[in-house]
């Protein structure tokens, strides 16, 4: 396999350097290019760009394979949790008991917010986007830890870490409380980590939520399925962030903002939307299928296709399964669930899908699992963002270890107006009339 690819441009031949990964996959190393040829790369949307080396997640698109620090997402998600997954992805590798143990206290003792900050839950209209509210306050609960704003400091990455885990948590159940005027329910250290999360979802102050083992171990699936997933969009830009060496809060609160839109994170919210479309127009999914794959339309069919997977994503097939056994144990159904399968299966049999290589991605049946637990849709992209975070601590942390790291700052060929001159405003013509 060759470690050099030959460049010619302007009659001269130059020589780089490629990179192979542990599974084999190949990068060339462009770092001297600009200096050698005064050229630099295009890549639209960075589809053919790797903006880093990384210990955490491997994907291979073309055969569907997740695995995070090496462990197959299959295996993780059959005997692991949520939080040792967590622990994983961060540190990476699998914690003894007592490690587990004593994250799992971090995280206990970190779940609760500083009591000041109701007062910013307060500002916000009950209308507010739960992610509009989380992104938001992380930034502010940053804020009463004085000593997450100086220089990055590794001996207080682990309370930090904890710190954010637990309180996203808190933050986002404390912001579903406050947008539907219920009063805000407190955490109980008793709980674990995801049934802590439910119980300050849907517990009253007169009358405790009652946590069937299906459910927490549902959404507990859920946020570890979307613990990481390589430089996706909210993970790059964490990284983006992180190079300018902000505080881990920061780049959390920037990974927010990124996932919430509809072509990435907010893609399960949308589903549910396109699914309940479907479902009040009486269309069997048919007619959307068509229109989906009209450009004209404007729709898509939300929940299909990736830029990496060009098979079907590890997780949704996953999450299609662990639909079914839910529905199952709690004895019920949901009419969006058959129309999904519905849609699958005609999609999975068109050219135009096949052609394309979209398949259902995680954002696919995850909505119906979360509708299944209680989740309301307009929380489909914070249960996410919760579930994410590990990932997003992982990356931001192998920016700060990295000695060599320098700030990302991408290059651009520009198209605008050659040299041009002021002109006054009193020898300005306006436009002729139309
Ligand atoms: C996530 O990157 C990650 O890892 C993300 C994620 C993670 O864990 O972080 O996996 C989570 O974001 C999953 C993706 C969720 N988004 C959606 O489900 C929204 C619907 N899907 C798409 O919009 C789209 O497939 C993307 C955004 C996911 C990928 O976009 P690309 O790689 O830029 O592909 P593209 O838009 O260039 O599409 C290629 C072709 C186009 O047609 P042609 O111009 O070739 O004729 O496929 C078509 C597109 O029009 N196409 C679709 C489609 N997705 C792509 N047509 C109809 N329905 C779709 N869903």
């Amino acid at each position: 396999m060759n470690t050099a690819a030959k460049l010619e441009i302007d009659g001269k031949v130059h020589t780089l350097p490629v990179v192979e990964g542990t599974e084999q996959e190949r990068g060339i190393d462009i770092a001297t290019l600009r200096t050698h040829t005064g050229c630099i790369t295009l890549d639209d949307g960075y589809g053919n760009t790797g903006s880093c080396l990384s210990k955490i997640t491997f994907i291979d698109g073309e055969k569907g394979v997740l695995r995070y620090r090496g462990i197959p997402i299959e295996e993780l998600a059959q005997q692991s949790s949520f939080i040792e997954t967590a622990y994983l992805i961060i540190y990476g590798h699998l914690p003894t008991r007592r490690e587990l143990q004593h994250f799992s206290d971090l995280l206990t003792q970190n779940e609760n917010l500083h009591e000041d900050m109701k007062y910013h839950f307060e500002g916000f209209p009950s209308t507010a986007h739960p992610m509009a509210i989380l992104s938001s306050m992380i930034n502010a609960s940053s804020c009463f830890y004085p000593g997450l704003m100086g220089r990055w400091n590794p001996a207080r990455f682990d309370v930090h870490t904890a710190r954010l885990i637990s309180q996203v948590r808190t933050i986002a159940a404390f912001s579903y409380r406050k947008s539907h005027g219920l009063p805000v329910i407190y955490p109980k250290p008793t709980h674990k980590y995801t049934a802590n999360f439910l119980h300050m979802m849907f517990s009253e102050p007169y009358l405790e939520y009652e946590l069937k083992p299906e459910v927490v171990r549902a959404l507990d699936l859920i946020f570890l399925l979307h613990a990481d997933h390589e430089q996706n969009c909210s993970t790059a830009t964490v990284r983006m962030v992180a190079s300018s060496q902000a505080n881990l809060f920061a780049c959390a609160a920037a990974g927010v903002c990124a996932l919430w839109g509809p072509l990435h994170g907010g893609a399960n919210q949308a589903v549910i939307e396109m699914l309940e479309e479907i479902h009040r127009s009486g269309d069997d999914g048919s007619r959307f299928i068509e229109a989906a794959k009209d450009k004209n339309s404007g729709k898509r069919l939300m929940g299909f296709g990736h830029r990496v997977y060009k098979n079907y994503d590890p997780r949704a097939k996953i999450i299609k399964q662990a639909c079914d056994s839910l529905f199952r144990a709690l004895h019920v159904s949901d009419p969006l669930l058959e129309i999904a399968q519905r849609l699958e299966a005609a999609a999975l049999h068109d050219s135009y899908f096949l052609e394309r290589k979209l398949y259902p991605n995680v954002d696919f049946y995850s909505g119906i699992m979360m509708r299944a637990v209680g989740i309301p849709t307009e929380m489909f992209t914070v249960i996410f963002a919760i579930g994410r975070m590990p990932g997003w601590i992982a990356n931001f942390r192998e920016i700060m270890d990295d000695p060599h790291s320098r700030i990302y700052r991408p290059r651009q060929v520009y198209t605008g107006p050659a040299l041009n001159r002021y002109v006054p405003i009193e020898d300005r013509a306006e436009p002729a009339k139309a």
